[in-house]
């Protein structure tokens, strides 16, 4: 017994070693990474059905969207980049994001799509550097989209990303109209804290 538990010990150390580094060679990029939404309609949409924007600072319930906005019933979800630097004047930092859930009734009991965003440099080179994202019913005459519903999955340099999403939210917080929310500004328009 005491031989086989000697030599079982640097075995049982090795794998717990190379198990840590395992771990931690994951760990630390995957808390990043699972936080931000990926880009491309596959790896959002799985995203976006995990649910972990939900732990961000969500807007408490569904309302009717200010205006200019055309998105219909809606609850928004910032993320820290977003809401820890909500009431202030600079630019957002890069990894900012926000979530926008479409509901067909206010109550709520209808998830029909989602608006998604992400700051992808410090820079937002006017909305360029942005990436956009929405899916609404196929059915919605809201906004032009594919046979799926995708209106927008793409960066803010072409197509419905630059010319549906960045022709709008270029504006936010440059005036009284374009303001719905207080701190609006730098392409986001409703920051929730
Ligand atoms: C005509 C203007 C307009 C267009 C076009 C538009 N949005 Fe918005 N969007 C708004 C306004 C205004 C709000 C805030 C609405 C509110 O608070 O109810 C908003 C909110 C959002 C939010 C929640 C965070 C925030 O900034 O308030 C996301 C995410 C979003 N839009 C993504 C998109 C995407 C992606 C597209 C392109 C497919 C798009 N939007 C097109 C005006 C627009």
């Amino acid at each position: 017994m005491k031989r086989f538990d000697t030599r079982s010990a640097p075995i049982a150390a090795g794998a717990i070693v190379v198990m840590c580094l395992g771990v931690a060679a994951c760990g630390s990029n995957a808390a990043t990474k699972t936080d931000l939404p990926p880009m491309g309609t596959t790896g959002v949409e799985a995203w976006l059905t995990a649910g972990s924007y939900k732990h961000w600072s969500c807007e408490s319930a569904i309302h009717m969207s200010r205006a200019p906005s055309p998105h219909g019933f809606n609850r928004i979800c910032s993320n820290t980049e977003i809401s820890s630097n909500a009431i202030g004047t600079g630019n957002w930092p890069i990894d900012a994001a926000a979530v926008k859930e479409l509901y067909a009734t206010m109550d709520g009991t209808t998830l029909v799509g989602y608006a998604v965003y992400l700051k992808t440099k410090a820079d937002s080179a006017a909305g360029a550097n942005w990436y956009w994202y929405e899916r609404v019913p196929v059915d919605s005459m809201a906004a032009p989209h594919d046979a799926v519903g995708v209106v927008a999955d793409g960066m803010g340099t072409s197509g419905p990303a630059l010319s549906i999403c960045v022709g709008c939210h270029n504006a936010a917080g440059s005036d009284g109209v374009h303001t719905p929310s207080a701190g609006g500004r730098d392409q986001v328009y409703t920051p929730v804290h």
